[in-house]
Parts: C-alpha cells; structure tokens; sequence
C-alpha cells in the first residue's frame, strides 16, 4: 500500500488495475481499499504449485467478507493465454507471481508492456532471482524502472515500480 503513495494517481479515481497472478486476493483487495472507486480485474490459474489450495471460489469469498465483491472481477486465466489489449489499465499490480516463470517471465514482462498505456504504471513486487537481468529486460519496455525500498521479507524480495511504457 505504501507503493501507491508515489503514484501520481488520486485516491478517488476511477482507476482499471489488473492484478496479474492474483491468488487469494490479497493484493486485489489492497487495491480496492487503497483505491474506494477502482475496479480491479483479478488474475491467476488456480492451478499452479505456489499457491496450493487457492480457487476462484475463496478469492471471491475473501473480496465478498471485505465488502469488495462489486469492485473485483476474479478471471481464471493464464497470463500467456490471455490478451487484454492497449491501455486498459492505469494500473498493473503483481507480487510474488513472476519468479515462478523462469526464462519465461521475459514473455510476460513484455505482454505487461504491450498492455500498459504510456501513462500505466506496472508494481511488481517478486524475488528478483538474476535482479540485474530483469532490471535489464524491464528497461527495454520501460523508461522509468525504480526500485522501491520494502520492509523486506526475503533479501531477494524486491518491488519495482515502472512507467513511461517505451514504443517498441
Ligand atoms: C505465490 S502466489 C502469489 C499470490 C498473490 N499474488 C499474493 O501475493 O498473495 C503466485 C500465484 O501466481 C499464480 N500463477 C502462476 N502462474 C500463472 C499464470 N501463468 N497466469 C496467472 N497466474 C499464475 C499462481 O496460481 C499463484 O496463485
């Protein structure tokens, strides 16, 4: 929550965030409380090994017991099957999801990239494995790659905050 104090976003704007890999919603209802009026698209497969016991049925039921129901849209989706086109989001949220994708998570920096607007801003909260390497990949889609400092978890937790999309 502390992330979105340096968004140039207001509080009361309408905003679109998709939560990419969103498990049992935690960070979707971060989201929706920080934001009163922002509707969040809620991602992941419940299927993968990370989060084990998670389903549609209890991140629904978490965002319900919140009072968030109306405000978060839970899809079970894959990232690399899905495609929610140019600018649909100011705002794209993640933690802890793109690790597990290996070589793979340079795909899915870039669908992130294809999907952000130029003035979207991307947090992704993950360990860092090859820090330097994403650091990299991240530049290439991003003008504006920051590391933000965190309460760490984990010395390879790490939460980056990107924006100014490039045209590539
Ligand atoms: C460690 S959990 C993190 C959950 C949540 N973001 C949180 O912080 O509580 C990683 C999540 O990524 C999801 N995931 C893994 N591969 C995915 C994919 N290809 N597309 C969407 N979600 C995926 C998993 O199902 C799991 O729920």
């Amino acid at each position: 929550m502390e992330a979105f104090r340096d968004l140039p976003f207001s509080r009361e704007e309408k905003l679109k965030i998709l939560d990419v890999g969103c498990g049992l919603g935690f960070i979707s209802c971060v989201c929706a409380e920080f934001y009163p009026k922002a509707i969040v698209t809620a991602i992941d497969t419940f299927k993968h090994a990370s989060l084990k016991g998670s389903s549609l049925e209890k991140a629904r039921n978490n965002a319900k017991i919140l009072g968030f129901s109306d405000r978060i849209n839970f899809e079970q989706r894959d990232i690399f099957d899905s495609d929610y086109g140019k600018g649909n989001f100011e705002l794209f949220v993640s933690n802890l999801v793109f690790h597990n994708f290996g070589k793979q998570r340079f795909d899915a920096y870039g669908r992130l990239a294809q999907w952000a607007a130029p003035k979207s801003y991307v947090i992704l909260g993950d360990l860092f494995f090859d820090y330097k390497s994403d650091l990299r990949w991240l530049s290439v889609h991003f003008a504006n790659v920051k590391e933000r400092p965190t309460s760490t978890i984990n010395w390879q937790y790490k939460m980056l905050v990107m924006s100014e999309r490039k045209k590539t």
